[in-house]
């Protein structure tokens, strides 16, 4: 066990600027709101900061687990810790510091176990996902990848451009698994002169290659030209990935991310809920198992896929063209001249039979990605569908997160 320690020492929670990919998960998570951010960092304010670990396990990339142990009036403060590029080494303590009190306990926040998440999903991945790498490349150290593919997945005609692109790694290991996300790197600098931070995409490939064994993958990217409120925006990363030619170069950083990942035993089911890009990690998990629909393990596939119309659906062609049998599309459109607006959410009532045989399964899992608006519909439609059924959705929610079979990725 560690001694107590004495009251005026502090262990301070710090997160690491070099290897934060500014998801912003930490700053969601954190049930008393110790963390906050600016243009330029994520940091943790050490006035609010009690320990409790419930950011810790859903960031991707484990800058979050940083800790120095510090005179306590010498913390690093908020302003401080915003301006940093990189985190400061340890500091020694001074002896008096350093000795554990005689008497009393020490009131010095303590990292505990974690507390009770209030994340929507599950901290921890399904009991047999694979092992996943994460952080091999960072922004110490990015790789280069080439651009092999760049093509747009939705109409000409419409609002929505959103492209396909592919990178290759060449001789160099980037091992993935469907779900992670990898990091880019924007040349240029940002209006304070910095280097842009790495913006965060998601696979759209699985493990085995965009191609398969091909040492390659592909990212579903929207170009943004406006901001969640509408007002005109020129997204950095997107537009600089969305103008790239064959043969460019690219920085990488990753991969991310240990926790939305598929399960790996055989006849698992998945219910995919997504809403436009966030189609990118239900296209790695469906093509994982379109790869191996010969083998008979696969389980039930049960897609709810929301875009404003048809044409604005990335990848419509291809994903009609999937068997009946092997996935069950359900469109919701919410935009689609002559039709009602219809979003996942609405879809997921009407399917509610399907739904709930699939949850009543143990080996069923469910991932969420898309708009963070969905997030509170997606699940008041789950927790309808189970408690019509006479069933307990908060003894099944907890059971879904607690055995990592529900997950949310929203932006
Ligand atoms: P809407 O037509 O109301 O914007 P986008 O094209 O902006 O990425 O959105 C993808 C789809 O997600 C659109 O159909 C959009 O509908 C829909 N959408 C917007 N807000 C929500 C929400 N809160 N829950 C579910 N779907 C949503």
């Amino acid at each position: 066990m560690n001694a107590p320690l004495p009251a005026e020492v502090l262990k301070q929670h710090l997160i690491d600027p070099e290897i934060c990919i500014r998801c912003n998960t930490c700053e969601e998570t954190c049930p008393i709101k110790a963390i906050t951010h600016d243009s330029n960092n994520y940091v943790v304010d050490p006035e609010i900061c009690n320990g409790c670990m419930a950011c810790v396990p859903p960031c991707p990339t484990g800058a979050i687990d940083n800790w120095r142990l510090m005179v306590r009036a010498e913390a690093y403060g908020v302003q401080e810790q915003l301006g940093w590029e990189e985190l400061p080494g340890e500091k020694a303590l001074p002896e008096t510091a350093a000795a554990a009190p005689a008497g009393d306990e020490p009131d010095t926040p303590q990292p505990a176990a974690p507390a009770t998440s209030t994340a929507p999903g599950a901290t921890v991945p399904p009991w047999s996902a694979a092992h996943p790498y994460v952080n091999l490349y960072t922004h110490k150290t990015p790789m280069t990848a080439t651009v092999v593919g760049n093509y747009r997945v939705t109409g000409a005609d419409t609002e929505s451009d959103i492209h396909h692109i592919v990178l290759d790694f060449g001789e160099l290991p980037f091992p993935v698994l469907e779900g992670q996300s990898i990091g880019i790197l924007p040349p240029g600098v940002d209006a304070q002169g910095r280097a842009h931070h790495a913006r965060q995409y998601s696979l759209a490939s699985p493990r085995d290659g965009e191609r398969a064994g091909y040492n390659n993958l592909s990212l579903t990217v929207k170009r943004v030209t406006e901001d969640h409120a509408g007002a005109a925006a020129h997204g950095v990363c997107s537009n600089y990935l969305c103008d790239l030619a064959k043969n460019d170069k690219v920085q990488v950083i990753g991969p991310f991310g240990h926790t939305f990942l598929m399960p790996n035993h055989p006849r698992a089911n998945l219910i995919m809920i997504c809403t436009g890009t966030g189609s990118a990690p239900m296209r790695a998990m469906t093509e994982r198992y379109r790869r191996r629909i010969e083998t008979g393990e696969n389980g039930k596939l049960l897609l709810f896929f929301g875009a404003r119309t048809e044409r604005e659906l990335p990848y419509f062609g291809p994903l009609m063209k999937l068997p009946r049998d092997f996935i069950d599309i359900n469109l919701a459109l919410s935009r689609e001249a002559g039709q009602p607006k219809r979003y996942v959410q609405d879809l997921i009532r009407d399917r509610a039979g399907a739904v709930r045989e699939l949850l009543a399964d143990r080996n069923t899992c469910i991932y969420v990605c898309g708009l963070k608006g969905m997030e509170v519909g997606v699940l008041d439609a789950l927790r309808d569908v189970t408690v019509q059924a006479g069933q307990d959705w908060s003894i099944l929610h907890d059971a879904l997160r607690r055995e990592g079979r529900l997950h949310f990725e929203t932006y």
